[in-house]
């Protein structure tokens, strides 16, 4: 495996991966395990790969995948052992545009391209009382290990996931297998709350409203569509709740080079009162409360 130059991050690798399976999970929604040491055995929560599809030139960048989960064994579902004894990575992807549409046709033993693992993760996060995880659509992927990795005897873990409707829901049974309390909404109410992720949020955590000074018992880590991601975080600055967001934004380099990822982060040092950041590589895990939030 050849290590790749122009990635920043330390520990992240290039090389060609095998599939070993790619499968459809819910409405337009696919599971793909890659065969791939270099990012399975360093890969921590919150952290991304870029994907290219070779002998391709359309689309000829490749495209940000949130890193799901890591196992040991090619055909479990439950990942064990050390961290470093790990091989192969699982990605859930959405079929969305070019290169999604085409990755759901790849067949087992096919190979694809991959460079990680890329940014920082939610490692900031601190140790709390209660961590909820906030997903809107297909924004769970990044969430699953972050979850496994904090729940424990000082630490409960709750999922809040907000789609369209029930059938976008896929492999929901890894988060209550690991031991996380999941909830759902849906917007036409075909399953779990009608309603959107905050009012969700609203049912699960009334008293949290009523909390000043025990507001750092409950954190909050956000992932999906910015306009929900963007109204988690005006729900959380009004509770005065601790919150951290992935921001999935578009990339075409995924290490720092081009600059087409940034978002605006607020900076007291600018005139402006912000400056832009690299999502690549300065994220894609902001704190809600820097965001300057165009929606
Ligand atoms: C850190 C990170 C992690 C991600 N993890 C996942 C994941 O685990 N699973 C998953 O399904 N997707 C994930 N995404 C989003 C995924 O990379 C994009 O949706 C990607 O564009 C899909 O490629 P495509 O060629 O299929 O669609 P494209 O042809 O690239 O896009 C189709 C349309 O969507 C628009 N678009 C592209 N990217 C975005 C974006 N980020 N936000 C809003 N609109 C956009 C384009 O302008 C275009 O109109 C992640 C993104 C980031 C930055
Ligand atoms: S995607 Fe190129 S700088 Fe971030």
């Amino acid at each position: 495996m050849a290590t790749c130059d122009a990635v920043s991050a330390p520990s992240a690798s290039y090389s060609t991966a095998q599939v070993v399976f790619n499968r459809r999970i819910a409405d337009r929604t696919h599971r793909i395990r890659l065969e791939c040491p270099g990012i399975a055995a360093v890969a921590r929560p919150g952290q991304f790969a870029m994907l290219r599809i070779p002998d391709r030139n359309d689309p000829l960048l490749a495209r940000p995948l949130a890193v799901y989960e890591t196992f040991s064994d090619k055909s479990t579902s439950v990942p064990g052992g050390l961290q470093r004894s790990r091989s192969f990575v699982d990605f859930i992807y959405l079929v969305h545009g070019k290169f999604t549409t085409a990755l759901q046709h790849l067949t087992t033993g096919s190979e694809i391209a991959i460079w990680g693992p890329l940014g920082n993760g939610f490692g900031m996060i601190p140790a709390v009382e209660h961590l909820v995880l906030v997903a809107g659509g297909i924004g769970q992927t990044a969430l699953l290990s972050l979850g496994r990795e904090r729940l424990g005897p000082a630490t409960r873990v709750t999922l809040c996931w907000g789609a369209r409707t029930a059938a976008m829901f896929g492999d929901v049974d890894d988060f209550r297998d690991a031991g996380i309390d999941v909830h759902l909404a849906t917007l036409d109410g075909s399953t779990g709350l009608r309603g959107t992720v905050v009012d969700l949020l609203d049912s699960l955590l009334p008293e949290a409203a009523n909390r000043s000074g025990r507001s750092g018992a409950i954190h909050i880590a956000c992932c999906g569509p910015e306009p929900m991601m963007a109204a988690v975080s005006r729900w959380t600055a009004g509770r005065e709740l601790g919150c951290h967001v992935s921001l999935e934004a578009p990339m075409a380099c995924g290490v720092g080079i081009c600059f087409t990822c940034v978002a605006k982060i607020r900076d007291a040092g600018q005139t402006s009162g912000w400056d832009y950041r690299r999502t690549c590589v300065e994220g894609p895990v902001f704190e809600a409360g820097s965001i300057v939030w165009e929606r």
